[in-house]
């Protein structure tokens, strides 16, 4: 039986969509639970929504929607906001599926059965924003009589509450708690924060108010209707829901202690390290192994809010990203994934900023690891016909670069440094990089020294296999990418660490597949340039071409037809693909235009703009096999991305699309 690991994160409020702070816990958790699925682990990764918030049912009436319409929208946003982000969850569980309430209902009843839970009378107040419970002398009290939330995160104003009550009697369990934090030193993380929470401890633990009177949006008491669960004592439980508590108990014990919970440190210290370490003592469950607080993002240094209208959608960022780049939207999801975790170490405050994600993009995406890629794809193309050369031995050096690096990077995914994990694989990246400066393979071909000059090629190629392996928990399509335009036909997923870890694992005699740059470097200058040219092209308006956007913009039209000589190496920058239309629709307000979906043998889709729209209906497209231009820039053209164009032929009035005479997969070059 494989060893089992069970990942969670928080669950998040549905009153707003995925930001960049929310999706930041979810990548770091899609990437330790992809990693753990590569080292041959059982893995239960878990996240969900947070449904019966006070601040929910508030956003739902502010909507003017019945808050369970609500929550259902905002639920399904958040999933296909994870799915565009490549997360990788197993389950996703939301406070308001009946299986949840079950186990709420029964938990409460239970501890109230055996005393952990009895009524009393709360006298203090309660901050909605926070979704937490204050006393008199914790709140701030201005001069002007509003009294405000004391989180320094917050300050926002809370509500005065006075009302019957149940109580969890954490209070009970204060000197087991601070017992266990002390001798389990690998409990709570990092240590600083660990700290925090010892402090908090020892200052004494008191009983927490777990229900609301007369709020109507929540979990009813069982047996005490007018009364809702509070929603911590809801959401938390999550955890053991999700795992079968209380439903199915071989699943229970199956998964139950998670190995790691991941959180933001604004939940870590009251929330997680004290009350639900309560609650299971409470239960009679053992704890979590792990729970780690990681740092809060701002962006450009604030905080991250509505109000001040910096919420940073990671879709929408990506496709941005994607804009500025020409890269294809799904790399730019990845190189978010990436950006996120290289920037910051795991524990500590970030910031964002439009600025350091272009700076990371095109130095350690663009440049070191896609030229790499690159320059060594064209090496061979030149040298050995894109066939992979055979070495004539292992390179000593670089194979113990590679095996360190798998090693490192190991340690540090299982210890939660994803940074860390970065740096070591960029090991490899680097020492690629200088190992080909200094070698120098095209000095040895002009030499005549072709086999050494292989064995250097083989040995960059056989890296960045390593390289790609190691970093597909962090990066899936990116890598499977890279996996592609290096041609090894087994599948990347099927890759372990130990196939990292092992040089010359790349099958020699086999065909690369050189493609345009997965990461094309962002200039602002060219791509001002791009966008101006193709809404020109796209203007139905601009008399010069008929067909504006089917000629190859290396070869300008005027210079073709007076018959001017281009050289080979100006007409080999062209990059030709055949690609099978997948769907063709109509693109409004531009008659000649139609919005092509084409596979063009690549991780993901492409679309194009192309102006056929007088000559073909688009329900006669789908599974045509066509010749596209796969390097052009990319261009808005009337709202629509358009990633290459497509070639077709023109007599008069008659234009024909053209495409390969035989039967040839997506992806197949044009030479
Ligand atoms: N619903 C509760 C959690 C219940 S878990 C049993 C909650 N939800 S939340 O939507 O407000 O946010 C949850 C988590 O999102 C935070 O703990 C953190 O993991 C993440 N983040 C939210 N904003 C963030 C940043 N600005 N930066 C980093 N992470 C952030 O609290």
């Amino acid at each position: 039986m494989p060893e089992t690991f069970y990942i969670t994160t928080p669950i998040y409020y549905v009153n707003g969509l995925p930001h960049i702070g929310t999706s930041y816990t979810t990548i770091a958790a899609d990437v330790f639970a992809r990693f753990q699925r590569r080292r041959g682990k059982d893995v239960l990764f878990l996240t969900g929504t947070d449904e019966h918030a006070p601040k929910i049912a508030q956003a739902a009436r502010e909507a003017g929607k019945d808050p369970k319409d609500f929550v259902d929208e905002l639920a399904a946003a958040f999933e296909q906001t994870w799915k565009r982000l490549e997360i990788s969850y197993d389950q996703f569980i939301r406070t308001t599926e009946q299986r949840h309430v079950n186990v709420v209902q029964d938990v409460f009843a239970r501890l109230r059965d055996q005393g952990d839970i009895y009524k009393g009378t709360y006298e203090g107040y309660y901050c909605v924003p926070d979704e937490t419970f204050w006393t008199e002398s914790q709140v701030i009290k201005d001069p002007d009589g509003t009294v405000r939330c004391p989180n320094p995160e917050c300050g926002r104003p809370v509500q005065r509450v006075s009302e019957d009550n149940y109580f969890f009697r954490l209070s009970a369990y204060n000197d087991r708690i601070l017992e266990y934090i002390e001798s389990h030193p690998k409990f709570l993380e990092p240590d600083f924060r660990r700290n925090e929470v010892l402090a908090f401890v020892r200052e004494g633990l008191r009983d927490v108010s777990i229900t609301r009177k007369g709020e109507g949006w929540g979990i009813p008491v069982p047996g005490d209707p007018e009364f809702v669960i509070y929603v911590w004592f809801d959401a938390l439980l999550n955890y053991l829901t999700a795992v079968g508590y209380g439903q199915d108990e071989a699943e229970f014990q199956k998964w139950w202690p998670a190995n790691v919970q991941l959180m933001g440190k604004d939940i870590f210290v009251r929330f997680h390290c004290t009350f639900w370490p309560g609650m299971l003592m409470a239960l009679g469950l053992p704890l979590p192994e792990r729970l780690f607080g990681h740092g809060f993002w701002t962006v450009e240094g604030e905080k991250i809010g509505k109000s001040k209208g910096n919420v940073v959608a990671p879709d929408e960022l990506a496709a941005e990203l994607a804009r500025q780049s020409g890269c294809l939207p799904d790399i730019a999801v990845d190189a978010i994934r990436y950006f996120v975790l290289r920037e910051a170490p795991f524990g500590q405050d970030a910031t964002f900023s439009l600025a350091a994600l272009t700076r990371r993009f095109n130095t350690e995406l663009a440049n070191d690891l896609g030229n790499l890629l690159n320059r060594t794809l064209s090496l061979v193309e030149k040298y050995f016909h894109s066939v992979v050369p055979e070495p004539e031995s292992v390179e000593e050096t670089m194979r113990n670069v590679v095996a360190s690096a798998a090693a490192d990077a190991a340690e540090a995914l299982d210890d939660l440094r994803p940074q860390d994990a970065l740096e070591s694989i960029w090991a490899i990246v680097a020492a690629g990089n200088r190992y080909i400066d200094e070698q120098a393979p095209w000095k040895l071909q002009r030499e005549g020294n072709t086999a050494r000059a292989g064995t250097v090629l083989y040995t960059v190629l056989d890296m960045l296999r390593s390289a790609a392996i190691l970093l597909q928990p962090f990066m899936p399509r990116a890598t499977e990418a890279i996996w592609t335009q290096l041609g090894v036909p087994a599948d990347l997923r099927a890759q372990g660490w130990e196939d990292a870890a092992t040089p010359h694992r790349l099958p020699w005699d086999i065909p690369t597949r050189p493609g345009a740059p997965i990461f094309p470097r962002i200039d602002p200058k060219k791509k001002q340039e791009a966008v101006a040219r193709m809404e020109e092209l796209g203007n139905e308006k601009v008399p010069a071409a008929p067909h504006p956007d089917l000629p190859i913009p290396a070869v300008p039209e005027d210079a073709a037809e007076a018959g001017e000589r281009i050289s080979i190496d100006a007409f080999q920058k062209v990059q030709l693909k055949v690609a099978r239309i997948v769907s063709a629709e109509p693109i409004p307000k531009a008659k000649k235009l139609l919005k092509l979906t084409v596979d063009a043998g690549e991780a993901a889709p492409r679309t194009l703009v192309a102006g056929i729209a007088e000559h073909y209906q688009p329900e006669d497209l789908p599974g045509r096999s066509i010749v596209i231009v796969a390097n052009l820039e990319p261009a808005t053209i009337r709202g629509v991305e358009s990633n290459g164009m497509i070639l077709a032929a023109e007599a008069g009035e008659h234009v024909v699309l053209l495409g390969p005479q035989g039967d040839l997969p997506p992806g197949a070059k044009v030479r």
